[in-house]
């Protein structure tokens, strides 16, 4: 089977993937209301495209914090990618920094940024979760400085652990325990075995938590990690503060869905905020992070900027959270995917047809330039359930 889209992508690593891996991955929270409403509520926004327009040498390029990007797109931070394939994180981003967007590192990814930063030529970001020891967090706050990170991103969404009841089925919880269960499905999937999990024992050994001090760096399997990546559930906005004072470069807060909260976030220096529910992984009742951006947007009010993520999957999807005003989205699981299929060159493909999309979707549109995408291509006021008006 050819992926002839993101979706085939996911189903193709479906098929390569154990169960346990992929439902880690693809799956949502509880009943996955918000994981179904992130697609459908793409669905709802409808376009309306201008006709006649010379489109021929459009261009999908843009700029984030001022510096180029190819598309207006970033990956999004997942810290699974070396679960999917050896090394993953590292595939990944040279995929991500060889098609000209942002890559952001994740604290729980299995590549350690001094590796991604040096063996990266891209834009990179890093993730931030608070321990709840701050100065651990501090010292990788510091140590992404020192690497040349250009965003850090705090994710605002996940103080407590979300209740992902298929991991527990499937074997499938931190730390990782091989039960019968989990055993058979690895041996199910033999090409995942030879090529992810026997090269790390033969290789680099098990995965580990790389970016974490020394002291707590175990494999997956062991409880201190589980132990140390422990919910900061006192996370708030003092954090914000400290971390306006600790980092210099631009500061990104995602998982925000209120346009209070994203008010705040200026107000306290972020440079950017993320409106995202961490793709339907954390509260089952949300609205769909692209129903809630027009009001996201207008508290924002251009102090800052705006992206989002959760859902995205067509390059039309592109279009419309630009057009409702969001300057860039992420992408989470689409690269996961490509990534689980090949590396590098399957991320590569995950990254290439997002962009071929968003390009054909804006020549159908009649759009030559990104800054052509204006809230004017919405066909209706921004979704029922949503208020342009912007209030809080
Ligand atoms: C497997 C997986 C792991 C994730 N881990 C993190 C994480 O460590 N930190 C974080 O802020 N978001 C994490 N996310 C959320 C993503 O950054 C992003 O918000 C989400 O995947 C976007 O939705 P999409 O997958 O529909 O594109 C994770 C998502 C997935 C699928």
């Amino acid at each position: 089977m050819e992926a002839q889209n993101l979706h085939d992508l996911r189903e193709l690593a479906r098929r390569r993937l154990p169960r346990g891996v992929f439902e880690y991955i693809d799956r949502g929270v509880e009943d996955e209301l918000a994981l179904r409403e992130n697609r459908e509520a793409f669905g709802r926004v409808k376009l309306s495209p201008h006709a006649l327009r010379d489109v021929a040498g459009r261009t999908c390029a843009t700029t984030l914090f001022g510096t180029p990007l190819a598309m207006p797109v970033a990956v999004a931070p997942t810290g699974s990618a070396g679960l999917v394939w050896y090394q993953g994180e590292l595939e990944l981003a040279r995929a991500a920094a060889a098609a000209g967007v942002p890559f952001t590192l994740a604290t729980a990814a299995m590549t350690s940024m001094e590796t991604i930063a040096s063996e990266v030529k891209g834009r990179l970001w890093f993730q931030l979760n608070m321990f709840v020891d701050r100065s651990i967090s501090h010292a990788m706050v510091a140590r992404a400085e020192r690497l040349g990170f250009e965003a850090l991103v705090l994710t605002a969404d996940c103080p407590v652990t979300p209740n992902r009841e298929y991991n527990a089925r499937n074997g499938f919880a931190l730390p990782f325990r091989v039960t019968p269960r989990s055993l058979v499905d690895m041996s199910l999937h033999p090409r995942w075995m030879a090529s992810v999990l026997l090269r790390y024992v033969l290789g680099t050994g098990l995965p580990k938590y790389e970016n974490y001090p020394p002291e707590l760096r175990t494999t997956v399997t062991r409880f201190a990690t589980a132990k140390a990546a422990g919910r900061c559930e006192d996370l708030s906005w003092d954090d914000v503060r400290t971390l306006r004072r600790l980092w210099p470069r631009a500061l990104i807060i995602k998982g925000i869905l209120r346009p209070e909260d994203a008010r705040r976030a200026v107000e306290l220096g972020a440079d950017a905020v993320v409106v995202s529910n961490h793709g339907g992984r954390t509260v089952d009742s949300t609205e769909a992070p692209v129903a809630v951006l027009p009001r996201i947007v207008d508290a924002v009010g251009g102090r800052a900027t705006v992206l989002m993520d959760s859902g995205v999957r067509r390059g039309s999807d592109v279009i419309k959270a630009l057009a409702l005003g969001a300057r860039a989205v992420l992408v989470g699981r689409p690269t996961l995917f490509g990534t689980a299929l090949a590396g590098q060159r399957g991320a590569a493909q995950a990254l290439g047809l997002l962009h071929a999309e968003i390009e054909r979707e804006m020549g159908l549109m009649g759009l030559r330039e990104v800054s052509d995408i204006t809230p004017d291509l919405l066909a209706q006021a921004p979704m029922a359930g949503t208020r342009a008006d912007g209030g809080g």
